[in-house]
């Protein structure tokens, strides 16, 4: 299993992003999680597509992994295309029109995802099978940072890789997002996770960005 570290910058130095995102990225990590927030789908508000664009004029070559909080998701689509995001990712909930918003996204050459939080069922993916690369279990209620693992979505993730795994979708991403840090890494990856958001445990942590990420691979690798 090929596992991927994505640092959520919402735990980031916002007054040095650019710093950040280049000293994470140097630290192994594999792509940057970049939270956008509405104020009306989720009870917080975060950062649009010209911080997106301003990381790629900084020169950030790394994948740039938008996990849209929004209500309107097609408007903003196009947006983050343009500002170089690599991927998009939304809530079900929050797309009047899911199989249209996924579509959108793949057609402006980007990869799509679907993030389901603590309470919405899987069934959202049903239908639309062939038109997802990600799919991003909340393990966390979204908004914030620094909340704690909900454990019943360790039992999400294992629905959501058979599901999978009976789908043959063994190319779709499978990321969980909220609460990710070094004590419950490997268990999470047991479960059938291979994508690890990961905020606070890595940007509010007492050791450098290399060594929590050295010690996640780590946790990681006594799993293969
Ligand atoms: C929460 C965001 C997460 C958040 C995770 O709504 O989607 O990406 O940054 O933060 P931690 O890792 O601190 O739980
Ligand atoms: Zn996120």
């Amino acid at each position: 299993m090929n596992y991927l570290i994505a640092p959520s910058i919402l735990s980031a130095n916002f007054a040095r992003l650019g710093e950040e995102v280049q000293n994470v990225l140097k630290a192994g990590a594999d792509c940057i999680h970049f939270d956008v927030m509405d104020n009306h789908y989720v009870p917080n508000l975060t950062v649009g597509p010209v911080v997106c664009e301003s990381l790629r004029e900084e020169g950030i070559k790394a994948p740039i992994d938008v996990h849209l909080m929004v209500e309107n998701v097609d408007s903003l689509t196009l947006a983050f295309a343009k500002a170089g995001a690599s991927s998009i990712t939304f809530h079900p909930e929050a797309s009047k029109h899911i199989d249209r918003s996924l579509t959108l996204i793949r057609d402006q050459g980007l990869l799509a995802g679907l993030a389901f939080n603590p309470a919405t069922p899987l069934h959202y993916l049903d239908y639309v099978a062939d038109k997802i690369d990600i799919i991003l279990i909340m393990s966390v209620n979204p908004g914030f940072g620094g909340q704690s693992f909900i454990p019943n979505s360790l039992q999400k993730i294992k629905e959501a890789r058979h599901w999978l795994d009976t789908h043959h979708l063994n190319k779709v991403r499978l990321a969980v997002d909220g609460g990710v840090q070094l004590s419950n890494i490997a268990t999470i990856a047991a479960a059938g996770a291979n994508e690890f958001i990961a905020g606070s445990s890595i940007f509010q942590a007492k050791t450098d960005y290399q060594q929590t990420i050295a010690a996640f691979r780590a946790a990681l690798n006594q799993l293969r």
